[in-house]
């Protein structure tokens, strides 16, 4: 259907019928960028900025300590926990926010191995996100345990496979695994799954309770848009939760202030904290996610495969004959992102950030557009392929200030 949209126009007429359309106002976009890479850094919402600038005001500069009781800094990670969970399909008495993704990876897979029965390897792919595998290198060298990594994850499940880690949706070409069906397996052959939720969560409804998942991590700074280096968040199914975290930390005690000299864990999930939260990233996460209240889930993954299927229709009628395709191009095996490869990639992506129009690069060769349907419209993907087609076309990425490399891509 949406190779029918040749003209803006089309588009236009797309964005006025969106049900989600009135979400965008919720955000701060700055005038004249096409922002389509809210899965590396979420944009910051009116409400986040306002509650930052309140948190310091009178949180901090007015309450100073007494905060942590009189602001309810210390019922902040419980509090955003109950705001992911819904997207998730979990409790929120089984999430504990806090920490960065590689953290709590850290700690998950320490926790799963400890639950394997004896087994060791622990079971990957090689296009996992890298501190994925570095986590799981580091935790494979600790705990005696083996990093396999294979392209096929189902087909190499045997009785050595302590845990499958695995990202849902890759990063470089937005593949995304069937959560339920690849979990079923795992579970069918004895290992525990364990799931990097990084480009999922807030992307599409996920459903860990329902996929009988037993560990999953995740990002708050992408489509969750808690801000740079917002805290992650940490899911362990019930019947794990007498697993001990490999961090121990007085926020993970059984009585914080009690400062005994020994570790006893918290009851649940509470013991996977460690150290003090930050409490003003926690608050503009908390904030960020009001954003989500009343958004239905299916909704926005419908119109994240249109936002993508345009995309795809816009380049293959544009410039299809420059640039290669790297997702897949049935929407059911994509997550809210459309890369394509062209060996010059960064350059253009350099080039196509100078229009205004801001996704990004991701080596050897790809070029990442992420679409986030709280705020990304038809038209911004219509005239985001209509800039690339042209800078394509005419070369003018084929420039020296945009072959220079910057140190983040
Ligand atoms: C799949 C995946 N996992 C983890 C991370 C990042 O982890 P951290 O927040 O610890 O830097 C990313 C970041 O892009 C990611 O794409």
């Amino acid at each position: 259907m949406l190779d029918t949209v040749t003209r803006r126009a089309d588009a236009e007429a797309l964005d006025r019928a969106d049900p989600l359309a009135a979400r965008r106002a919720a955000f701060i976009l700055p005038e004249g960028v096409i922002y389509l890479d809210g899965n590396s850094l979420g944009p910051v919402t009116h409400k986040a900025k306002a509650r930052v600038a309140e948190a310091v005001a009178t949180e901090w500069a007015d309450g100073l300590i007494r905060s942590w009781n009189t602001a309810g800094w210390i019922d902040l990670p419980a509090r955003v926990a109950s705001r992911i969970a819904p997207l998730i399909g979990a409790r929120p008495a089984d999430i504990a926010v806090g920490d960065s993704t590689s953290v709590n990876l850290f700690k998950l897979l320490s926790a799963a191995l400890d639950r394997a029965g004896g087994r060791k390897v622990i079971l990957s792919e090689p296009g996992n996100f890298p501190t994925d595998l570095y986590v799981a290198e580091g935790i494979a060298e600790l705990k005696g345990a083996e990093l396999r990594l294979v392209e096929d994850v189902a087909a190499a499940l045997d009785d050595r496979v302590a845990v499958v880690m695995v990202t849902q949706v890759d990063y470089r070409t937005g593949r995304k695994h069937d959560m339920a069906a690849l979990t079923g397996k795992a579970l069918e052959a004895g290992a525990l799954v364990l799931w990097d939720l990084a480009h999922s969560a807030g992307a599409f409804p996920v459903d860990l309770t329902g996929a009988d998942a037993d560990f999953a991590i995740g990002c708050g700074y992408k489509y969750l848009n808690g801000g740079p280096g917002a805290p992650a968040f940490l899911w362990v199914a019930p019947r794990h939760q007498e697993a001990v975290s490999p961090l121990r930390g007085w926020f993970g005690h059984a009585a914080p202030f009690a400062f005994e000299n020994h570790y006893r864990p918290a009851e649940g999930i509470r013991r996977f904290l460690n150290g003090t939260a930050p409490v003003l990233s926690m608050t503009a996460l908390e904030a960020a996610l009001e954003a989500y209240e009343g958004v239905d889930m299916a909704a926005v993954r419908e119109k994240s495969a249109a936002l993508c299927d345009l995309m795809i229709a816009r380049v293959d009628a544009t410039c299809g004959d420059l640039v290669t395709l790297a997702s897949p191009r049935e929407a059911a095996l994509r997550g809210s992102q459309v890369s394509f490869r062209f060996p010059d990639g960064y350059a253009v992506m350099q080039a196509l950030i100078a229009r205004g129009v801001i996704g990004d690069f991701r080596a050897p060769d790809i070029l990442r557009f992420g679409v986030t349907p709280l705020y990304t419209r038809y038209v911004d993907v219509f005239d985001a392929v209509e800039i690339m087609a042209e800078i394509l076309t005419d070369r003018s990425w084929d420039q020296p200030q945009f072959h220079k490399r910057a140190a983040v891509t």
